[in-house]
């Protein structure tokens, strides 16, 4: 089992970017996190970050052509305005988890919109950095449903 976790824009910035709202926990404190969880589980867990909406697109193209089995995406600000982001995962099919730190909802309007909402299975939001560790959950329950259903 291969999951590949996409960040977006600013989330290199964890531990100094607005920690009332995202934390002091750095982005590399995010990849050990998910890394020993995921060693925890018996599953592979690769991580890419971009600031850049194209990068993250090649990303969820090449996961399509290495074989990845799950994405846990967090788009950051190009969760809001992104339809290339939406057509790719549209593109690859791979079962993807749009994850985000904060609450969104709760935050400024034009947060609440979700243009990838559409193209995943399910969403996480206002866990922290703990949301990643829940939406690799979501994805294993899915993918063994999946796997359940094929037998
Ligand atoms: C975010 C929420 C977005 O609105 C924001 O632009 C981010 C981070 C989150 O993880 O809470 O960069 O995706």
């Amino acid at each position: 089992m291969r999951i590949l976790v996409v960040n977006g824009p600013n989330l290199n910035m964890l531990g100094i970017r607005e920690p009332g709202i995202y934390g002091k926990e750095t982005y590399e404190d995010l990849v050990k996190k998910v890394t020993s969880y995921g060693e925890k589980l018996g599953i592979s867990t690769a991580f890419c970050q971009s600031n850049h909406e194209g990068d993250l697109v090649d990303a969820i193209q090449q996961a399509y052509f290495t074989g990845v089995d799950g994405i846990v995406l967090n788009p950051g600000a190009y969760t809001h305005t992104s339809v290339a982001l939406l057509d790719a995962l549209k593109a690859v099919r791979i079962p993807t988890v749009e994850v985000h730190i904060s609450e969104v909802s709760k935050r400024e309007a034009f947060r609440s919109v979700s243009y990838i909402r559409e193209a995943c299975i399910a969403t996480v939001t206002g866990e922290g950095l703990a949301g990643y560790c829940h939406a690799v959950d979501l994805l294993l329950q899915h993918l063994g449903e999946k796997k359940e259903e094929a037998t």
